[in-house]
C-alpha cells in the first residue's frame, strides 16, 4: 500500500516545529508500524535527507519507548498497543496518516517524534527504596498474600511507563502512571513499610515535574496499552489522605 504521512519535525527544543509531508511507498500490511517509518527513514537517507528521529526500543510492547500520536491518538487507533506492536494492516492504501510526539508541558520535545521523558523517572525515583527481607525461597513464601492483592498488584505492575496518559489527558496529567507504580507496592505486605513516605514523596514529584491533575476525563485510561484502570488513582487518593495522617504532613 501507498500512504501520505505528516510526520512532526523539529530540530530542537527551542524549535516551533512544523509538519512535514512524506510518501510511504510499497507498505506491507505485515509491517510495523516502526518498520513503515523505517522504511520512510531508508528513503530519505538515499535522498541525502535528515531521517526522522523518533524513539524505540524492545519493538514488543514492553519498554514503553515507542511514544507517537497517530491520527490524534496516543500509540495509534489499536486499543491496548503500543506504536511498535502496531501493524499496517490497520490502514488502507492511500491512506493520510498523522505523526506527532507527546505533547505536554512535562515531556519537552528533543527531536521530531522524540520527547524527554525523565519526568517520569524522577517521580519513581522520588519513591526511593523498598524494604524486602531477601532469603531462601521458603521465606519468601512465608508471607501469604490473598489473592485479590497479589492480582491487583500485577495489574498496577503492567505499567511500562510509556507516557502516553499524559500525552491523551487534557490536564497533561501524569496520574494513571503515578498511581500504577504508587498501587503495585502499596498492594503487597512488603511494600506497606515505605508506603506513606512514597506516596507523599512521588505526589509531591509529580506536581514538581509539572504534571496537571485529574479531572476525571478517563482518557488515559482509553490511552493505555496496557489497560490500566483509573481505579488505581482512587487507590492513590486514598493511599495519600491515610499518609497525609499517618504522617502528620499537611501538603
Ligand atoms: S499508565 Fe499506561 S499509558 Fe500511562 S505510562 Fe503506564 S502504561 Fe503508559
Ligand atoms: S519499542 Fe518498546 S514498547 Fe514499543
Amino acid at each position: 500500500m501507498d500512504l501520505i504521512l505528516y510526520i512532526w519535525r523539529q530540530n530542537g527544543p527551542e524549535d516551533m516545529g512544523r509538519l512535514e509531508q512524506h510518501r510511504a511507498l510499497h507498505i506491507s500490511p505485515d509491517m510495523s508500524f516502526l518498520e513503515m517509518l523505517d522504511q520512510v527513514n531508508e528513503a530519505l537517507i538515499k535522498e541525502g535527507r535528515e531521517p526522522v528521529a523518533f524513539d524505540h526500543d524492545c519493538r514488543e510492547g514492553i519498554c514503553g519507548m515507542c511514544s507517537q500520536v497517530i491520527n490524534g491518538i496516543p500509540h495509534g487507533p489499536q486499543k491496548k498497543t503500543t506504536v511498535c506492536q502496531l501493524h499496517m494492516r490497520n490502514f488502507k492504501d492511500g491512506d493520510t496518516i498523522y505523526i506527532e510526539p507527546w505533547k505536554a508541558r512535562a515531556f519537552p520535545v528533543i527531536r521530531d517524534l522524540i520527547v524527554d521523558r525523565s519526568s517520569l523517572d524522577r517521580i519513581v525515583q522520588s519513591g526511593g527504596y523498598v524494604s524486602v527481607h531477601t532469603g531462601g525461597v521458603p521465606d519468601a513464601n512465608a508471607i501469604l498474600i490473598p489473592k485479590e492483592d497479589a492480582d491487583s498488584a500485577m495489574d498496577a505492575s503492567e505499567c511500562i511507563g510509556c507516557g502516553a496518559c499524559v500525552a491523551a489527558c487534557p490536564n497533561g496529567s501524569a496520574m494513571l502512571f503515578t498511581a500504577a507504580k504508587v498501587s503495585h507496592l502499596a498492594a503487597l505486605p512488603q511494600g506497606r513499610v515505605e508506603a506513606a513516605r512514597r506516596v507523599c514523596a512521588m505526589t509531591e514529584a509529580m506536581l514538581r515535574e509539572g504534571f496537571g491533575n485529574c479531572s476525571n476525563h478517563y482518557a488515559c485510561e482509553a490511552a493505555c496499552p496496557k489497560g490500566i484502570k483509573v481505579k488505581f488513582i482512587a487507590k492513590l487518593n486514598r493511599e495519600y489522605i491515610k499518609a497525609q495522617f499517618n504522617t502528620g504532613r499537611n501538603t
